[in-house]
């Protein structure tokens, strides 16, 4: 199959990975993702969340170098200053966002294996399809695409958005007091301050929004890919989080939208 690149092992991935983000869309309408306050015992085994999101986001990294280094074009600027994107990207997802969870000694595990396994698959995907098109395919990323105002405005999503979602989560984490952790309990609160004041999941609107930055900065299919995946991933869970909160905290902030300020 070619119809992107000419290549047909990338267009045949591009096309599966698409595909893969359509099945995820209707899955997580249907099923969120369970993992978290939607944790379930009905999918076999779970893991703790450090080591859940550890081992899923794991692929992200090699597989991303192992295609980047072996493309004909990944000592030129452009391809490595999205390298240092992606590392600065994985660098939290995969290793910061893991080890500083904040997660009660003993307490029961809320990872399921499953979502490692199924996120696996999009993250190798991910990995291949940007690499691959960073050093390999992307014709366009010469230095003359350093002043291309695709590249300026969505450069300075990603970094914008990187940032808030560093903000976001980490007001998320402090929500447990030490002596709950220490006394194994779970308990959730209602986040406040930051994009907190204006939706429930800000994280996820920040990952859309770096996603999205990504691939118009890139103008890449990898990067239309990993924005489809996570719209798919998180449009859902973010009102399916809306519904959960209010199920549980009669005072939670009425104003509050799911994902979007004053909209959605
Ligand atoms: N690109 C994608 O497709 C994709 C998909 C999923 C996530 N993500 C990103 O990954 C990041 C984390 O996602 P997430 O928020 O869904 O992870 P999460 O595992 O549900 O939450 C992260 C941590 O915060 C704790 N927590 C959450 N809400 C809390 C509350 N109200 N009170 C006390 N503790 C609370 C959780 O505890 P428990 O584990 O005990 O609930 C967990 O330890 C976000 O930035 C998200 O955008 C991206």
């Amino acid at each position: 199959m070619t119809w992107c690149t000419g290549d047909p092992t990338y267009d045949t991935l591009l096309t599966v990975a698409l595909a893969y983000a359509a099945f995820a869309a209707v899955a997580s309408v249907f099923i969120p993702s369970p993992y978290g306050r939607f944790a379930s015992a009905r999918f076999g085994l779970n893991l703790s969340p450090r080591l859940g999101w550890f081992l899923m986001e794991l692929p992200a990294v090699p597989v991303f170098c192992w295609f980047f280094f072996t493309g004909p074009r990944w000592s030129e600027a452009v391809p490595l200053l999205f390298l240092c994107v992606w590392l600065l990207h994985y660098a939290n997802r995969g290793f910061l966002f893991p080890y500083l969870i904040r997660v009660a000694p003993g307490a029961t595990t809320s990872f399921s294996l499953l979502v490692v396994v199924a996120g696996w698959g999009a993250t190798a995907l991910h990995g291949y399809l940007n690499a691959s098109w960073l050093s390999t395919y992307g014709a366009h990323l010469t230095t003359a695409w350093l002043t291309d105002p695709r590249f300026l405005a969505g450069l300075a999503l990603y970094l914008v958005s990187y940032g808030l979602t560093l903000q976001g989560e980490s007001i998320q984490r402090n929500l447990r007091t030490s002596a709950e952790l220490a006394a194994g309990q779970r308990v959730y609160r209602i986040p406040r301050g930051g994009l907190y004041r204006w939706v429930t999941s800000p994280c996820y609107l920040t990952e859309l929004t770096g996603w999205a930055g990504f691939a118009l900065a890139t103008w890449s299919p990898g990067g239309l890919f990993i924005f489809a995946i996570s719209c798919a991933n998180l449009v859902p869970r973010a009102f399916a989080t809306q519904r959960w909160y209010r199920q549980r905290f009669p005072d939670y902030p009425p104003e509050r939208k799911a994902l979007i300020p004053f909209l959605l």
